[in-house]
């Protein structure tokens, strides 16, 4: 590590903060490209969010990600937002400007487009349906970015049917005549015309059953991708791969969120390749 008195300071706020892979990630491109700085962990606690967002620009911080359980609070606490963050009414990154103000950003909707186009650099969003599975901060985000960037029609199903349906209305004032609700758990039927499918509930990960969902009238030419990344293939991907579906895992979301944070308190512009997987999946394995 590389650091001088005029090192670049960065890290992620949460509480507790141990379980963050930031670290890992924004360390690996501090070394890579030989930044005078530091990433780190900074475990804060709820009552005291307001005075860290305080001090850390005093203490020279460029800025900072925020994870569990201060994502909603950050929002207020920022003197400005992008487009993201007032649409989830949640900040994930926090940049510091040389005027000492803060800007919040949310990157996860723009993390995941970024994800889809690197791993299926062909893969047209406008050619088809999306069935997204889940109603909660992570769908949201997936919600919006499909609908932005041009998904014709977006499916929501949700074991909650409320949550779903809520969510439709909200992204129905925006993108009239786009949002369709589907019943949980998902009929087949209502994947026979899919060009993606996306699983942003928790079902699948490490410790939870797997999704219910049978994939036969899936199109083949369909894209799969799951939000979850512990495991890396859950159940839903290694189902779609074995039948021949284009498959994305959870990786890559965190991966490419993390850009626009680092751009700002490294300094340059990051790169999102198979060193750095390897790097978050190594982490990912020391955990067990
Ligand atoms: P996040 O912000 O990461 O999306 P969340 O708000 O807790 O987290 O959302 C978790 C999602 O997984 C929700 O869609 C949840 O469904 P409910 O809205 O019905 O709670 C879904 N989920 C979690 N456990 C589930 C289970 N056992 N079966 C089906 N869906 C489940």
């Amino acid at each position: 590590m590389l650091l001088s008195g005029k090192a670049r300071l960065a890290g992620v706020v949460g509480w507790p903060v141990a379980h963050s892979l930031s670290p890992r990630l924004h360390g690996h491109w501090f070394e890579r490209y030989r930044i005078d700085g530091a990433y780190v962990p900074l475990p804060v606690r709820p009552e005291d969010l307001e005075l860290a967002f305080h001090a850390l620009p005093r203490l020279g911080f460029l800025g900072w990600n925020v994870t569990i359980p201060h994502k909603e609070r950050a929002f207020a606490l920022v003197d400005r937002r992008d487009g993201a963050a007032e649409r989830m009414g949640a900040v994930n990154t926090v940049l510091v400007h040389p005027d000492g103000t803060l800007e919040g950003r949310n990157t996860d909707g723009a993390g995941f487009l970024a994800s889809l186009a690197a791993a299926v650099p062909d893969f047209r969003r406008t050619s088809g349906p999306a069935l997204l599975l889940g109603a909660g901060g992570a769908a949201r985000a997936v919600a919006w970015a499909l609908l932005e960037s041009g998904t014709p029609e977006l499916r929501l199903a949700n074991r909650t049917p409320e949550r779903a349906e809520r969510l439709a209305r909200e992204l129905e004032a925006t993108f009239p005549g786009r949002l369709a609700t589907v019943p949980w758990p998902v009929p087949t039927e209502a994947l026979a015309d899919l060009a993606l499918l996306v699983n942003a509930t928790s079902l699948g990960m490490k410790g939870q059953p797997p999704l219910p969902l049978d994939l036969a009238l899936l199109p083949r030419t369909a894209l799969v991708t799951d939000l979850v990344y512990v495991p890396l293939e859950t159940p839903l991907l290694a189902a779609a791969r074995a039948r021949g579906n284009p498959v994305v895992d959870g990786l890559g979301m965190l991966l490419h969120q993390a850009v626009p944070g680092f751009r700002h308190w490294g300094g340059c512009e990051p790169t999102v390749d198979e060193a750095l997987r390897a790097c978050l999946l190594e982490a990912l394995e020391a955990r067990g």
